[in-house]
């Protein structure tokens, strides 16, 4: 049989594989919420505006929520052959209210509907990516406070560079994941005004007030272009964008989590509730959500490229290649949500392993640099020459198979004369991190500064 909503024009029915390329129902039935909230917006604006009369208006809106009621119950017939959310409603609503429902699409289109109930959508995942974030940024901070004097390796190329502190190293992350905020406040700002109205494309010539469905939907303003509030989908790919740079942030602490989780470091004990066993070696300990969040990245990322991919090149306005949006951003918002949460759930109930991490400080010569300052400040020498002298006694140290602090002061002399006893002060990893005063430096008073900060920041 030919199609309710379009069927004049048609004398038969779509074929079964086309009706199952060009359905959505499958997915957009999550944007269910958006498009009742936009039709209801679009009724009352039809009579405010004496398009339709109050009494329609008034059926519509009891109609969609009773609609409403039905498809949060469980009890809502989704029908393929209606392909997408927007034309389910609508059908619906026409079995339960009869006539007036047929007003509703006045002055609108499925374009406008889509536009619309998308972006309320993706603003919604915008709020959930910042409420996840800050959680997790509150979990490091705790992790921050508690460990602000804790030595630990800091590495460049994986190798022992310098001493740092715990607290300096989950700042960092907390500096990362507060980028990412922004980037998700940027884009939902931007993304902040309404298509609906747009009617398909061109406007409409019945006299609706734009202005008064923006405001009842939470949007700043209407979208100032008809064409481009129904083709742009910018908004989406923004939202992915800070959604895949958010996940590598979360890929390079998990990646971080397995490291240092594994017996070679020993720098962290994450608890049970985060890991998993195994079903042949009875001692394992496996670090699976943090394996888990390492690899999300490739799906939100994924993501990302297939929606870009969908876009480019898409003449103006709408084109059914658009309808290729919603999985990918749904999956990825899923995929995002599930990774912030586990990410804070394993920040928060990990234990650093304070002794293990100030060994590692104190192996690899991590206190050279030190002992080079200490040449220029004391003795006067160039850095250059600090740095050669400092090279030799640490060639000096593995050859006798001891750290920097273990050398004799007459094996030291023989290097350069002009070494005194005092340079001992600064081979000790605390020295070293408590003289990193310079703003953003690793010193525990300056880890205690940004973690008071981010406090206040966060509120
Ligand atoms: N299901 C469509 C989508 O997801 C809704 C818009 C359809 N509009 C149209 N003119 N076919 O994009």
């Amino acid at each position: 049989s030919s199609n309710a909503m379009w069927g004049g024009r048609f004398a038969a029915g779509p074929d079964a594989i086309m009706e199952a390329i060009n359905a959505s129902i499958g997915f957009d039935k999550r944007l269910y919420a958006q498009d009742i909230q936009g039709s209801r917006a679009h009724a009352a604006m039809l009579a405010a505006t004496g398009i339709i009369s109050d009494s329609d208006a008034r059926a519509i809106g009891e109609g969609l929520l009773t609609v409403l009621s039905e498809i949060e119950a469980g009890n809502f017939p989704f029908r393929t052959e209606l392909e997408d959310i927007h034309m389910n409603v609508e059908a619906r609503l026409k079995e339960v209210i009869g006539e007036p429902a047929g007003r509703l699409h006045t002055a609108r289109s499925r374009n406008d509907q889509v536009a619309t109930d998308f972006r309320l959508w993706v603003r919604d995942q915008a709020d959930a990516a910042m409420a996840g974030i800050e959680a997790l940024m509150r979990a490091l901070l705790d992790q921050a406070d508690r460990g602000a004097d804790w030595v630990m390796p800091g590495f460049t190329h994986l190798q022992t560079a310098q001493p740092v502190t715990w607290g300096h190293h989950m700042m960092a992350y907390v500096e990362m994941l507060g980028r990412d905020l922004s980037r998700f406040r940027d884009a939902r700002a931007r993304m902040n005004e309404c298509p609906l109205g747009a009617a398909a494309l061109a406007g409409t010539s019945f006299p609706i007030d734009r202005h008064m469905t923006a405001a009842a939907l939470g949007f700043d303003r209407p979208a100032a272009n008809s064409l481009d509030a129904v083709s742009d989908r910018d908004f989406a790919l923004e939202f992915l964008s800070a959604a895949a740079i958010c996940a590598m942030h979360l890929s390079r602490l998990a990646e971080e989590l397995v490291i240092w989780s594994s017996a070679q470091f020993r720098f962290v004990i994450l608890s049970d509730r985060f890991s998993t066993g195994s079903s042949i070696m009875p001692q394992k300990k496996n670090p699976d959500a943090a394996e888990l969040l390492r690899a999300k990245i490739g799906r939100i990322l994924g993501a990302m490229v297939a929606l870009f991919t969908v876009m480019k090149g898409l003449p103006l306005t709408y084109s059914k290649d658009m309808q290729e949006d919603k999985e990918q951003v749904f999956d990825a918002a899923d995929t995002l949500m599930l990774s912030l949460a586990a990410m804070e759930g394993m920040v928060r109930d990990m234990a650093a392993n304070r002794p293990a991490l100030e060994a590692a400080a104190s192996a690899g010569f991590s206190t050279a640099t030190d002992l080079a300052d200490w040449l220029v400040r004391a003795l006067g020498l160039p850095f250059r020459e600090a740095h050669h002298v400092t090279g030799t006694l640490v060639r000096m140290a593995e050859e006798k198979g001891v750290d920097l602090p273990a050398l004799s002061l007459d094996d030291m002399r023989t290097v350069h004369e002009g070494i005194t006893e005092d340079v001992f002060a600064v081979l000790g990893v605390h020295n070293s991190v408590a003289s990193r005063q310079s703003y953003g430096g690793t010193a525990p008073d300056q880890v205690r500064a940004q973690v008071a900060r981010w406090k206040e920041v966060l509120g």
